[in-house]
């Protein structure tokens, strides 16, 4: 039976273990180029026992980015950035996985801690939104969207492919397409976002068209031995919005046109959800299990895994492939170390590279030493006077 820890093989890849860094944009780049922070962030997760490390959403145009200090793969020049991020990543034992993504009318925006607004197109750090209809998000997304014209798209769709080949070059072994969160993918899809009366919009069929287009555009180029896989907006959690129904249609037609996982999550293609689950545990599983179970296909999720017990239980059940962690792996970079110890794994430090392992495995002489916590804390603060 599979845990936590058992290795997961999809296509030519295998995995150490069932757990993933998710993709966290963190808006610290310049000119969508990768540098130390990033090698930083990437590289303390795969030493820390990730099986699978993302790096956050990369842009495939530069108004594909959620601010000026997002990443991009849009350009060649942003190569050599991200090869020094996945050569770190694979020196530590991980796989490297890159999120492909396109904004469209959730762009422009300030960063987040500098109140995260909206910018208008004429705003130096701004420019022009697009997606499917000309339909703002509203709220602070207030600035009028550009639908695409069916030549546009066509180009979006060969900035896919560009991307994907950048990214074969940089060394992925992984690759997700963004199709959630209420960026284009994801509003391609939602009827709340996609009011087209031509093939991109109307049935469920022409709503996905975007995605299955962008699916063949990326696998042309990369390698059949790495994963395609996709994060979906699989619910709005709106009555007129995309409905969990469609989405198993939707992943059901990915899956004919070279999709290997699954990766579900929410739509957000609107403030107006009802219920709201974000406090809920494991909210994103009891649908992943149902997709996986209709459609044999394997899947992925995230969203409040982050217990150990939780994200074992998720795999030991049979109810999901591969656990997604955001906010534990940031707040933890050694996640799967401690997890392993909370799990009375026989040897957590095999989850770090071994040369680090030698040193606490040797060097140990008690717990206290090695900073593991003790149930007893109390007795291990009593210090002698000199
Ligand atoms: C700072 C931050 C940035 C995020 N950026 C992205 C992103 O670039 N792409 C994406 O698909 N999800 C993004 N997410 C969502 C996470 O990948 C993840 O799905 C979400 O945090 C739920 O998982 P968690 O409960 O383990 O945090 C981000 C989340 C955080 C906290």
């Amino acid at each position: 039976m599979p845990h936590l820890f058992s290795p997961f093989t999809l296509k030519g890849v295998t995995l150490r273990n069932r757990i993933a860094m998710s993709p966290m944009t963190m808006y610290r780049s310049t000119d969508g180029l990768m540098n130390d922070f990033h090698l930083m962030l990437a590289g303390s997760r795969a030493a820390g026992g990730f099986g699978l490390v993302f790096l956050e959403q990369l842009a495939i145009t530069k108004d594909g980015r959620t601010s000026v200090g997002c990443g991009g793969i849009y350009d060649d020049a942003q190569i050599e950035g991200l090869s020094r991020v996945t050569r770190i990543i694979k020196d530590m034992g991980a796989v490297p996985a890159i999120q492909l993504g396109h904004t469209g009318r959730k762009g422009s925006e300030l960063k987040p801690w500098q109140g995260g607004d909206q910018l208008p197109p004429d705003h130096p750090d701004g420019w022009q939104v697009v997606g499917p209809s000309a339909v703002p998000y509203g709220g602070k997304y207030k600035y009028p969207v550009h639908a695409l014209a069916r030549d546009e798209i066509k180009a979006i769709h060969r900035a896919y492919a560009d991307a994907a080949r950048r990214a074969v070059d940089a060394g992925f072994e992984w690759l997700e397409m963004h199709f959630a969160h209420g960026y284009l993918g994801s509003s391609f899809f939602s009827p709340l976002a996609n009011k087209r009366t031509d093939e991109y919009g109307g049935s469920i069929e022409n709503r996905v068209r975007y995605h299955l287009e962008a699916l063949d555009a990326v696998r042309e180029v990369w390698p059949e031995r790495f994963p395609l896989t996709m994060r979906l907006g699989s619910d709005d959690l709106n009555p007129m919005g995309v409905q969990f129904e469609e989405s198993i249609q939707a992943v059901g037609m990915m899956k004919q046109h070279g999709l290997d996982l699954a990766d579900l999550s929410i739509g957000f293609n609107t403030d107006e959800m009802e219920p709201k689950p974000f406090a809920d545990m494991s909210f994103m599983v009891e649908r992943a299990a149902r997709l996986r179970r209709e459609l044999a296909i394997p899947v992925a999720t995230s969203w409040n895994l982050g217990l150990p017990q939780v994200a074992d239980k998720v795999i030991r059940d049979d109810l999901i492939d591969l656990v997604m962690l955001g906010r534990p792996a940031l707040s933890n970079p050694h996640w799967p170390v401690w997890a392993a110890r909370e799990l009375e794994h026989e040897d957590p430090f095999s989850l770090v590279p071994e040369d680090w392992a030698w040193w606490l495995r040797n060097f140990r002489a008690h717990d206290s030493c090695i900073g593991w916590p003790l149930p007893e804390a109390p007795a291990a603060v009593q210090l002698k006077r000199a």
